[in-house]
């Protein structure tokens, strides 16, 4: 397998964020939708703005961020939580402007070291913290959540910030998306939640999965949570991990690519808009 140059970034990079901590949780209760292709070009694509990001991979058991970035991650979350290293010596820089895009600041998960769902709370706890202080030297944190509907998967999508629940045109996507929404709707009504359709066939198709997962949320839990942007189904994503380079690079004006290009658009919008809230 090919691994690309990583290198370890000791400290986080000094001034905070012009427009605050911003933390986008990407979850889907099934697995294979699509999280972690989508978590790594949503980075890529905000990188391009210029911005700093952190890329965190909070899937311990089918971790595989740094595999689909080609990048040999010296130290994981597995460190982390083990006690080994602090959270900010285990992130590393990948990619880079020589390659065309900015660099992602990345914390690798690790597969087969165990599952996330077999910590205890404190652990939880410590790993919640320890993002919350780190995303603060970021313009954007993507956190990678694995699949599943446990303690950890809903304490993570707890955190400050949106949730962006990945579904696919598939009745168990979609019956797994809303048990999760159901989930973190009880835990707390005003979760941010929007809706990401990817692998469509056409838009039609993705439109019509948004909408009947956004009928059984209005119906059963009462909230209305938006569409974020249709992904289609796209050839090239396949074929940009199997070359562990990232779509964005290896073919920025695939259809795919331009889908996820138009949801960070709107990420960066809303960003700016709250940042001059605040300031105003
Ligand atoms: N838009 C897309 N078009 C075609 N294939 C896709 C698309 N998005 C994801 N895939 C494929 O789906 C598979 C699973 O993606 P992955 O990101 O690992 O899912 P997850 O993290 O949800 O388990 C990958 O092998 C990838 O090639
Ligand atoms: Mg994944």
């Amino acid at each position: 397998m090919m691994m690309k140059k990583i290198h370890r970034f000791p400290v986080f990079p000094g001034s905070p964020p012009a427009e605050g901590p911003n933390l986008i949780k990407i979850a889907s209760g099934k697995g294979g939708v699509g999280k972690t292709w989508f978590s790594i070009t949503l980075a890529q694509c905000l990188s391009l703005t210029g911005r700093k990001i952190l890329l965190f991979d909070a899937d311990l058991g089918l971790a595989n961020a740094d595999v689909q970035l080609g990048a040999s991650a010296r130290h994981s979350l597995a460190d982390v939580i083990a006690g080994k290293v602090a959270l900010h010596t285990a992130t590393q820089v990948t990619g880079g402007n020589a390659r065309g895009h900015g660099d992602i600041h990345l914390l690798a998960g690790r597969s087969g070291t165990g599952s996330l769902s077999e910590l205890n709370h404190s652990e939880i706890n410590r790993l919640r913290r320890g993002l919350l202080l780190a995303s603060a030297h970021f313009d954007h944190s993507i956190v990678d959540i694995g699949a599943g509907l446990d303690r950890t998967v809903t304490s993570f999508c707890a955190l400050p910030g949106s949730v962006l629940v990945v579904i696919t045109n598939e009745p168990t996507s979609l019956t797994d998306a809303y048990a999760l929404i159901k989930l973190l709707v009880m835990r707390d009504p005003g979760t941010d939640i929007r809706i990401v359709v990817n692998m469509a066939k056409n838009e039609r198709d993705g439109q019509h999965a948004y909408a009947s997962l956004h009928r059984a949320c209005e119906a059963f839990l009462h909230v209305s949570p938006p569409l974020a942007g249709i992904i289609p189904r796209d050839d090239w994503v396949g074929e940009a991990i199997r070359r562990q380079t990232g779509l964005l690079i290896r073919h920025p004006s695939s259809p795919a690519a331009h889908a996820v290009a138009l949801i960070a658009r709107d990420i960066v919008k809303a960003s700016k808009a709250r940042a001059a809230g605040r300031a105003g």
